[in-house]
């Protein structure tokens, strides 16, 4: 696993914004995986800003999400094709046809998974895979516990998961108890993975990643066995303690 340690959050969302504007520009058709949340937010900025200087064509650009709540409708705030919709899709040329979330409203949950399988064999392996981390190490909706060999899978969300991520909805009641998740072995299919790590909630995460200990209680340390998984963290994120080197913005560590 590569490190890179950027100084702040705004320099991580920099960095992984340049990764995904070459790999486009070397491949006008690249199949990008891609994540929610608070983290990658900064980077769809920057995207943002980056097409509409005029730098980068999204025609032909595929797009696979990570993941998204069981029972939310597409158009609830909420979902995460809400989110989707409102911090990239609408704001570049991509075409809708070539964006995929799951359907957490699909009658047959089962059947939803399988055609999302279906879906990922058909694009091919992402070229890059954006990632974040949970508090508690899952990736994407995998949570503790989860097996690494698992395509799309119907979760149930850790109380963990729901109370981090209450802070978006009105209250943790409202935060859905399950999820569809891309499963590890299907993360794991992915060309090039980056791994977004930002802010001090997310620096045991870090640390126990760092260690290197691969095991299913801690979902995030399956990416040890990724040959090409880079981490970009900012400063708060990082355990310093972690690493006997120490240099900052960027640093590099293999
Ligand atoms: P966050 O979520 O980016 O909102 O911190 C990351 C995750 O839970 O995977």
């Amino acid at each position: 696993m590569k490190v890179i340690v950027n100084r702040t959050y705004e320099d991580v969302s920099h960095s992984a914004s340049q990764y995904i504007q070459t790999q486009i520009k070397h491949n006008p058709h690249s199949v990008l995986g891609l994540a929610t949340g608070s983290t990658p937010l900064g980077l769809y900025k920057k995207l943002v800003m980056d097409y509409r200087a005029g730098h980068t064509d999204y025609s032909k650009v595929s797009t696979i999400n990570l993941d998204e709540y069981v029972g939310l409708s597409k158009t609830h705030p909420q979902s995460y094709h809400t989110f989707m919709r409102n911090n990239l899709f609408s704001h570049i040329n991509i075409i809708d046809q070539h964006t995929h979330i799951p359907n957490g409203q699909a009658m047959n949950l089962g059947e939803e998974c399988a055609r999302y399988n279906r879906t990922l064999e058909l694009l091919g392996p992402p070229d890059i895979l954006i990632l974040g981390i949970g508090e508690n190490g899952h990736i994407g909706f995998n949570e503790p516990g989860t097996s690494f060999n698992e395509k799309t899978q119907v979760v149930k969300l850790k109380e963990s998961t729901r109370r981090a991520n209450a802070r978006l909805f009105s209250s943790i009641h409202d935060v859905p108890k399950e999820a569809i998740t891309m499963g590890i072995e299907s993360i794991l299919s992915s060309t090039c993975i980056l791994l977004l790590a930002t802010g001090e909630r997310k620096n045991k995460a870090i640390q126990q990643l760092l260690e290197g200990k691969i095991h299913e209680e801690f979902p995030a340390s399956a990416l040890h066995l990724h040959p090409n998984v880079t981490l970009i963290v900012d400063e708060s994120a990082y355990n310093r303690d972690a690493s006997p080197r120490q240099s900052f913005n960027p640093a590099i560590y293999e």
